[in-house]
């Protein structure tokens, strides 16, 4: 819109225009109070969000959490384990837009490429030598990289495809990551593709990366299919 249209416009017009922006921009909906405390005892109860529980039964521990404290098993195929903040283990980020993940790294250790389709998310790296991170975007694929190092941020934009690839063999890695919604969600590349349930016809995937129906196998193999 040019300068010109917007200064043609009746004031009210403009006002009503500018104040349902926010709800263009797509993000978990605002609180109309303080809180709303995730009454998850209430669950399974389908809703946009958790029910609250009633705002004089609040106590401090709602906003508290521990769960992200411990250095995680990373004993997988990946060598790396994310754990997250929810409306379980901390009922008080309820609606709040937000949720806290900290992610471990074995020395070589890799997150697989992943997405989260509503949020976006920052990293910092509090331990490790050093961490190579990575998004693409949707216009032509450009990728994006950056090597971290202990205290260094780094931002993958909304729904983007990124990794985390610890580079020393020797050191684990770890990073702290802020999202911005309750409930991020998150797709892995490798499991999305190859081990979903069902699993994906092959002819799909081999037209899909022009290879054959042993190599979709060998993959599915590796990923412990
Ligand atoms: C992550 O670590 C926890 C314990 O530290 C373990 O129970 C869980 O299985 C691990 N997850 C993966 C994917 O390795």
């Amino acid at each position: 819109m040019s300068t010109k249209t917007l200064t043609l416009m009746p004031p009210l017009v403009l006002l009503l225009l500018l104040s349902s922006l926010p709800w263009l921009t797509m993000q978990d909906p605002d609180l109309l109070m303080d809180y709303c405390v995730a009454d998850v005892s209430r669950t399974p109860f389908f809703f946009n969000g958790e029910l609250c529980i009633d705002p004089s039964l609040v106590i401090s521990n709602h906003f508290f959490t521990s769960s992200l404290s411990k250095q995680e098993m990373t004993g997988n195929i990946f060598g790396s384990n994310t754990t997250t903040t929810t409306t379980k283990n901390l009922p008080g980020s309820n609606a709040q837009g937000l949720t806290m993940a900290r992610i471990d790294l074995a020395p070589g250790g890799i997150v697989p490429l992943h997405s989260h389709p509503r949020g976006a998310e920052v990293v910092i790296l509090i331990k490790g030598t050093q961490v190579m991170v990575g998004f693409v975007e949707t216009k032509e694929n450009k990728l994006y990289v950056q090597q971290l190092r202990p205290g260094d941020v780094f931002v993958f934009p909304k729904g983007l495809d990124h990794f985390l690839l610890n580079l020393d063999g020797a050191t684990s890695a770890t990073a702290i990551a802020g999202m911005s919604s309750q409930n991020p969600g998150e797709q892995v590349v490798p499991w999305a593709t190859f081990q979903s349930m069902p699993n994906i016809p092959d002819e799909v995937l081999e037209k899909t990366f022009k290879v054959s129906a042993q190599d979709i196998k060998r993959i599915r193999k590796n990923l412990g299919g």
